[in-house]
């Protein structure tokens, strides 16, 4: 059973993990991008031949997106992607409140945590929607973050980066009804999730981690391969009922 994933954001923590797992499988076929192939050592060094590294800044413009996407997919994805896994992220001295936090830090955020898969969606698109696969439905996972609760706010400020998640989780919503009307079986049976990955150790969450009290918050930390191989067993499992939902690496479903 072949099923073709494409992960953004995969040189390095979750998404390195989520493409290192997914392409253990040689029955997969990985798409990994990488902003920078000079960084992604630890990619090439899996020398897996599933796995297709791709140079991708998800804050490109969207034609630049496109371009970069047409040698490798027509190559090596003949029956289109799967599964698309919207991972990169930035989070950037983000612990401030919403009057400390500046408007370069709202745009850079917003670039690359919603907009940036608004554009990677589109582009991929036309691949994501070529051709059924009957061993699984088409997902779009977007990995987002608790930081992004309106509903559930958490009690510690994220300035720039909990608004930029809420708008990504808005973006999966819009999605996930688009996609209901769409005259394609396969893409208005879609399932489209964000999810929580935990708070998990990588570069990102060092800051958070340092200065959160964790135990008064009740969050305990998890290693990339812990929420990378929570969330493959997760995104396996997803079914129908599951489309539009707000789901964390565990299972545990969220309200908005
Ligand atoms: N770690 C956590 O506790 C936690 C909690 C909740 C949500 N998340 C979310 O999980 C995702 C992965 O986070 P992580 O902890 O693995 O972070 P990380 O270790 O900092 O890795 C982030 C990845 O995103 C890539 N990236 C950043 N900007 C990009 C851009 N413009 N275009 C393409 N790729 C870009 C980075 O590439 P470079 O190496 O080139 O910078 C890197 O591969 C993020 O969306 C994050 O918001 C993480």
């Amino acid at each position: 059973m072949t099923i073709t994933y494409f992960i953004t954001g995969a040189n390095r923590g979750i998404g390195f993990e989520l493409a290192k797992q997914l392409s253990a499988d040689s029955n997969n076929i990985v798409f990994a991008t990488t902003r920078s192939l000079a960084n992604a050592t630890a990619l090439k060094d899996l020398n897996r031949s599933n796995l297709h590294i791709i140079e991708y800044d998800v804050a490109s413009p969207l034609e630049t997106l496109k371009k970069a996407l047409v040698e490798p997919l027509e190559k090596h994805a003949p029956n289109g992607v799967d599964v698309i896994i919207l991972n990169a992220g930035i989070s950037k001295d983000a612990q401030r409140s919403i009057l400390q936090t500046t408007e370069a830090d709202l745009q850079e955020h917003y670039a690359v945590n919603a907009i940036g898969p608004v554009k990677v969606y589109q582009s991929l698109f036309p691949y994501w929607s070529k051709k059924v696969n009957p061993e699984t439905a088409k997902k779009v996972i977007f990995v987002s973050s608790a930081a992004g609760f309106i509903n559930n706010f958490y009690p510690f400020p994220t300035s720039h980066y909990g608004p930029s998640k809420a708008a990504l989780n808005f973006v999966a919503r819009h999605i996930a009804f688009d996609n209901t009307s769409s005259d394609l079986d396969h893409i208005k049976n879609s399932i489209i999730v964000p999810i929580h990955p935990g708070l998990v150790i990588t570069d990102m969450a060092k800051e958070a981690i340092g200065s959160l009290d964790l135990e008064a918050l009740s969050i305990k930390t998890i290693t990339p391969e812990e929420s990378a191989s929570s969330i493959i067993k997760l995104i396996n499992g997803l079914e129908q009922k599951d489309n539009d939902t707000f789901i964390s690496y565990d299972g545990t479903r969220y309200s908005w």
